[in-house]
């Protein structure tokens, strides 16, 4: 199938999306494929909604995977290069999910277009429309970046850590660009998805030895933990991080973590800091502050993130393949 055949449908939604979000990125804008490869879009959106129809994981897996590789060496798709001691291959990335999903969207974008699609706009786009798939916002994703050559282990320290204390979160977001507002918001994609047991069973029992658990834990809750991760289980267990509601994208995340039932350390911590709870408060529509909606941020903080140092113009290469540089 050529790439020059425009449906009326995605012309009209490439122009609604245009009109939203321009010139944001640095050096990369909506619609950046509509001559090239018009179809593009539209190809990811329908193999990532695919793949999610088989196996809902792959909509967390494929935000936090864009998450992932925006924060090293900007979103360059590194994440997605195989070997011994990439990215891809470090402790933080090791149980990411999704990387079918890319390839196969590659695959198909290759037979359509050769040679024009980054898999770097692959991800953007894949993790917007699993969010949508989740039922959350639509936002339009600025494309036009370029594929990165280097993808290292050690360079993913930078990455935050569910044991980060506040300061720490806000220092490697400000490294990035990003305000405690965009924390915020971002840490709020926790309203999807699961972590595994090893992840916070620390908090559940002899927390910083003090012999209990975490006092933030709301003490109802706590039982519902202990019984989903046993003090000696073997940590692998999943449970949702947005209790009741970890299927669906939405500020429920927020309240959670209002009633202390936050799995991890680090999105708990949001609601005991001052200044991070500042922003929960307005997304929960505290009275007396401004409120802002999380669907409308979100989509804001997700476009400034997709543009962190990204490579455009003659940076960088499209890939063939995406697990591999050229
Ligand atoms: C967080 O956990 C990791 C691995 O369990 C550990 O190596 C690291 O020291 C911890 N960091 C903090 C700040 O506690
Ligand atoms: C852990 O215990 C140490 C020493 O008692 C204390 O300084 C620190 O704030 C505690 N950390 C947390 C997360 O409660
Ligand atoms: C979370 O919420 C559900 C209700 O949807 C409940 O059955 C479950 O036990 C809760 N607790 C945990 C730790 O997931």
């Amino acid at each position: 199938m050529g790439c020059s055949i425009q449906t009326p449908i995605v012309f009209f939604l490439w122009l609604a999306m245009a009109t939203t979000t321009l010139a944001l990125g640095q050096g990369t804008r909506v619609g950046f494929y509509s001559k090239s490869c018009p179809r593009a879009e539209s190809i990811i959106q329908s193999t990532v909604k695919a793949h999610f129809q088989s196996n809902p994981t792959v909509a967390p897996g494929l935000l936090r995977m864009h998450f992932h590789d925006c924060f090293v060496r900007g979103c360059d798709a590194s994440i997605l290069i195989d070997g011994p001691s990439t990215e891809k291959a470090a402790g933080p990335n090791r149980l990411l999910r999704g990387y079918e999903v890319i390839d196969d969207a590659k695959n198909q974008l290759e037979a359509a277009c050769p040679g024009v699609v980054s898999c770097a706009d692959i991800l953007a786009l894949a993790a917007r429309d699993s969010v949508v798939l989740t039922n959350g916002p639509r936002w339009a994703v600025p494309t036009g970046r370029r594929d990165g050559r280097v993808s290292l282990a050690s360079d993913t320290n930078n990455l935050p850590a569910f044991n980060d204390s506040m300061d720490v979160q806000k220092r490697k977001f400000a490294d990035q660009g990003l305000t405690t507002q965009d924390l915020v918001t971002l840490v709020g994609g926790h309203t999807i998805g699961t972590s595994a047991c090893q992840f916070f069973s620390y908090r559940l029992y002899n927390f910083n030895s003090t012999g209990a658990a975490d006092p933030s834990i709301d003490p109802a809750f706590l039982p519902q933990l202990q019984a989903l991760c046993p003090q000696n289980g073997d940590g692998t267990k999943r449970v949702g991080l947005d209790n009741g509601s970890a299927n669906k994208f939405d500020a429920s995340f927020f309240t959670n973590l209002r009633n202390g039932r936050g799995m991890l350390e680090s999105d708990q911590k949001l609601w005991t800091d001052d200044s991070t709870k500042y922003f929960v408060q307005r997304f929960l529509g505290i009275r007396g502050l401004l409120g802002l909606s999380f669907n409308v941020e979100f989509g804001k903080s997700m476009v400034k993130m997709s543009n962190i140092k990204v490579k455009t113009g003659s940076k960088g290469e499209i890939r063939k393949v995406c697990s591999a540089i050229n």
